[in-house]
Formats: C-alpha cells, structure tokens, sequence
C-alpha cells in the first residue's frame, strides 16, 4: 500500500517524520511531498532520509534557476495514480480552505484533485484559527465529501494558547489511516449487479428510440463498487464510455436484451442498483425495411416494455435494490411512489432540470429516499462522489433492514 503523505507549513511539521516511520513499520510505503511552508520548518532531507524516497517540493520540479521540464509538470498524474492513500499531517487551515474549494496551485494541492484516493487529514493550528467559521465550515465541507478529519487535540499550543489545535497523537492517525483503507473494501465479497446507459428501441432497420442517458452515473457506481472490492456484473445499454478496471461488462442494447441480461445474473447479486434509462416503451413490432418517407403523418404504435427493476424485485430476498429516478416535479412524492411501487430499498431522485444535475454531465444533485424513511440530501457533488454516497447508504441501510454484512452475506 502507497500513502503519500502531504507535509503543510506548521510548527507540528516536525512531528510528519515520526509519522512516516510509524507507517513504514506498519508496512505501507511513504512518499513525502512538502509545502513551500512545511520546507520553513523541516528540510526535506529529513524526510528523504527517512522514508528513503525523493521528496516532492514543486510542482514543476527544481524551481531554483533550472528549467521546468515535462516529466516533473506531470508527476503529478503519476504520483496521483500510485496513491492508496492521501494524507496531510499536519494540515494547515490554509491547506484545510484549499481542499476544500479544489484550488491546484502548487504540488499537493493538484495532486489532491488528480487523485482518487481516500483522504485524511490531520490539522494542527492556533485555537482561534481552528474554531474560526470559515475553518469549520471547510472541515464540514470536506467530511461531507467522505474526507476523515483526525481532530486535534487539546492541550498547549506553540503559540502560548490553550485549547484544541495540537495535532492527533500519531498513533491515533496512523489508526485513521487503516480504518479508512479498510472501509474501502467494504464491499469484498459482494456481487453488484449494475445497469447503465440508455436502451434503443429499433423502428426500422436505421431508426430507433432511445434518450439522453450517457450511462456516467451507473459507471461511477461500477467503478466505485469495484474499487471497494466487490465483484461488479454490469449490464450497459449503449453509451461512449470504459469499462472500469475490474468490472465485467455485458452489453446489451434494448430494453428486451436488458432485462433477459439481468434476469439470469440477479440470483447471484447481493445488491443490485438499476441506474439505467430504459425505455418504457417500444414499437409494437419494428419495421424489417427501412420506413419510406411520404408526406402524410406517420403513426408509429407502441408497447410498454417490461419495468426491469420492479420485475426482479418481486423477488428480491434479502437483497438491497436500488432504483433510479429521473424526475421534472413533484420529485420527493414520486421518488416515494416508486419506493414502493417498485419493491426498492433506495430511490436515488433527482430534479433533471436542475442545473449541475442529470443527462451527460459529470456531477449530480440528488436526494437518496430509503426504505427506512430517512431522506439524505446530498449537495452538487461528482457522480463519483455521489456513487461512494449511494453505497455508503447501500450498507447503512442493509445493517438497519437485516443486520451485519456477515450475517446478510449467509442469508442470501
Ligand atoms: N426501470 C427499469 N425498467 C424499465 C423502466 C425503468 O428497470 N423498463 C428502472 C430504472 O432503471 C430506474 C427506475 O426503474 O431505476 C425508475 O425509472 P424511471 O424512468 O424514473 O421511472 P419509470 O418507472 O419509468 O416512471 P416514469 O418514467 O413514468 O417516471
């Protein structure tokens, strides 16, 4: 396991070499990047002699008279793809307001964006700083973005003051640092089965029916459950995108194809999320031969094809389904409807004429209706994000409907 660790400008910077090698004897490789500030108060020889790699200082290599050159203006992209884990102890209010806001103005503030990796942070700063609202309103928003704050302590600080602000005992972050790459295999032993992307529904051998689903919040969900260590079924409707890494694909192209798909691999799902946009309806029978144009109007009739997710989750067991909602009005009330009406453990709703949310964009804005009534409403967030949100929400709610993952895993 890879941590980077982001060493920020403060007078706790010293103690960040007693962290790495506290990590190391934990077994997990330590690569340092330093801050222009942290530099103020350790020299990065410290840290390279420690962890006994090069210290990243900059984001376009040795600033000091030599040329910026490619491989180090890009580094960034390769550290970021070999981090398990992100961690900054101690972080700065500064570094806390930047994460927050995904500003990218030196090494780890870029990295930060590059990276997909869990983070933890571990401040450390004066009493006052810490408690200011601009602060705690940055902390808030970084812990509702899944980032784990290792709290400071209390106690006398550099400064003279007495109060909360001195860094986490390093055993109680290097203890953050596990759990949280432990919560990121929550999903091990699982079997996710996920729709996604629209389906066409053929009127002539050219022509079809189909919508503006580009299947990316499905595939954020695919990738997400896979990295979280479940094995991952994905049946896609078609759409422009990858296969995330570890995930099988089957593709499938109408409503009809998606539901046979499904059909034969949910018997061997745990949790199922339909996050596809299937036609609801489709031509009675499609045209062998291309339709001829003529110039009187043109009446095409049409069959409701078969709901996929309320079919299945007739017979659901013990498994937790999710289900989707695209909703223009009225989106709490039709989201509950669908709860039920459906058989669903999780509604994801969201409002498509909402800006920043639905069709072809890279963030969503969603509420997650639960079987259990609670109402979760998440603010703009990626649909990365708002994927890890949904499976966080996949297993608080299983623990509340049928107990321990173990015990559910048994009972299937
Ligand atoms: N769904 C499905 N099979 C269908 C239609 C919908 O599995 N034939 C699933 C979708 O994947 C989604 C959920 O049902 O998870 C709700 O889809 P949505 O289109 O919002 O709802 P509909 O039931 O089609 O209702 P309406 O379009 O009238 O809002």
């Amino acid at each position: 396991m890879r941590i980077t660790l982001g060493v920020t400008g403060g007078v706790a910077a010293y103690k960040a070499a007693e962290l790495v090698r506290l990590l190391q004897k934990d077994g997990f490789s330590v690569q340092v990047v330093m801050t222009r500030g942290a530099r103020e108060f350790v020299t990065p020889l410290t840290f390279a002699a420690l962890s006994g790699q090069k210290v990243i200082t900059d984001l376009f290599g040795d600033s000091s008279g030599g040329e910026a050159n490619l491989e180090s203006a890009i580094e960034h992209i390769a550290v970021a793809q070999r981090t398990d884990l992100l961690l900054v102890a101690p972080a700065t209010a500064d570094i806390l307001a930047k994460f927050a806001r995904g500003i990218a103005d030196d090494f780890l503030t870029t990295l930060h964006l590059a990276s997909t990796a869990p983070v933890v942070m571990a401040p450390a700063m004066n009493v006052n700083m810490w408690n200011h609202a601009a602060t705690q309103e940055n902390v808030e928003k970084l812990r509702a973005r899944g980032v784990k704050i290792v709290d400071p302590d209390e106690g006398y600080l550099a400064c003279g003051m007495t109060g909360a602000g001195r860094l986490a005992g390093q055993n109680a972050i290097v203890a953050a640092v596990r759990e949280t790459l432990k919560s990121q295999r929550d999903l091990d032993g699982e079997t996710v089965l996920i729709t996604a992307g629209p389906t066409r529904e053929d009127l002539d051998p050219v022509r079809y029916i189909s919508n503006r689903s580009s299947g990316k919040m499905g595939y954020a969900v695919a990738e997400a459950a896979a990295r979280r260590g479940a094995k991952v079924i994905l049946v896609s409707g078609p759409v422009n995108l990858e296969v995330p890494a570890g995930v099988e694909r089957i593709d499938v192209r109408t409503a009809r194809e998606m539901h046979n798909a499904v059909v034969d691999r949910f018997a061997h799902a745990s949790i199922a999320i339909f996050a596809a946009a299937v036609a609801d309806y489709r031509p009675v029978e499609p045209h062998t031969e291309k339709i001829k144009k003529s110039y009187a109007a043109l009446t095409i009739s049409l069959e409701p094809t078969t709901d996929i997710l309320a079919e299945v989750a007739k017979n659901k067991g013990q498994r937790i389904v999710v289900g989707f909602a695209a909703e223009t009005d009225r989106v709490a009330e039709n989201a509950r409807k669908k709860l039920s009406a459906k058989n669903a453990d999780l509604i994801v709703a969201n409002d498509v004429t909402a800006e920043g949310a639905g069709f072809d964009q890279d963030t969503n804005i969603v509420t997650l209706f639960s079987r259990d009534g609670r109402d979760l409403a998440l603010p703009k967030l990626t649909k990365n994000e708002v994927a890890q949100r949904i499976l966080d929400e996949v297993l608080r709610l299983r623990g509340v409907l049928h107990g321990t993952a173990e015990a559910k895993r048994s009972r299937v």
